[in-house]
């Protein structure tokens, strides 16, 4: 299983954000998952410094520019050589702030050329009785890996996260049997987009009011890789008991 913690901007001292690490350190021994934290990046050197624990680090979004006079912009380079290996990239909120689909896939393109796994996201706005929120789904994949080479496509990690199921409370999360079936059309559309059985390798994760509560249940029947986490991640105890679950 892989957890990724997506800290948000809900981390803003430097003492938190050790004690988060700290405590993942321990999970990160305790059971067999694989925790990636994605700390606000002011955070992320200090963190990753003389890290040799089984805990690693994503860039909660990265900028679609190479670099050079773009004030304000972080690079997949720049957050490769602060210690990141994954990097989330299309996340709602930044789609939000204007990520289009042919930046989004710029992103993708900029974090392989750096060594960062992509962690792609995506999910409809709403659930419509048409099955239109497939369609939606299938687009935003194929938008996203359709100009890469085959075997780039087969390093993203495409992290489901319907958009009324973000930063809700656990009942208001998605349904474990709802789950399961999404899951397998997004592995239904990556086979499509990966020669040979090669999209067997792909993650696909889930996120969306992801706690303790309901990751158990969440994983138990829907053949998923893994789990993205907001607001369950950031309270020490809380993703302790979430990560826990999972033994
Ligand atoms: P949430 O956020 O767990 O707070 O719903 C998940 C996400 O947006 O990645």
């Amino acid at each position: 299983m892989l957890i990724v913690a997506n800290w948000k901007a809900y981390v803003e001292d430097i003492k938190k954000a050790k004690k988060l690490l700290a405590v993942s350190k321990r999970l990160a021994r305790a059971v067999d998952a694989t925790i990636v934290l994605a700390p606000p990046s002011p955070f992320l050197s200090a963190l990753t410094a003389h890290n040799k624990s089984k805990v690693s680090f994503a860039a909660q979004d990265i900028s679609h520019t190479t670099g050079g006079a773009k004030t304000g912009e972080a690079t997949a380079q720049a957050y490769a050589a602060a210690g990141a290996t994954y990097a989330i990239i299309g996340h709602s909120e930044r789609r939000a702030l204007g990520d289009t689909e042919k930046i989004i896939a710029e992103k993708i393109e900029h974090a392989l050329a750096h060594g960062l796994t992509p962690i792609l996201c995506v999910g409809e706005h709403e659930r419509d009785s048409d099955g239109r929120y497939l369609s939606f789904v299938r687009e935003e994949i194929t938008s996203a890996l359709g100009l890469l080479m085959p075997k780039e496509r087969a390093k993203v990690i495409v992290a489901y996260e319907p958009l009324w199921a973000i930063g809700k409370t656990a009942t208001e999360a998605i349904e474990s049997a709802d789950l399961a079936e999404m899951v397998l059309y997004i592995r239904k559309v990556l086979a499509e987009l990966l020669p040979g059985k090669s999209s067997r390798q792909s993650l696909v994760l889930y996120g969306g009011s992801v706690e303790a509560a309901n990751i158990r249940d969440l994983a138990a029947i829907s053949n998923v890789d893994g789990f993205l986490v907001g607001h369950a991640s950031v309270d020490p105890a809380a993703f302790s008991l979430l990560v826990k679950q999972l033994t």
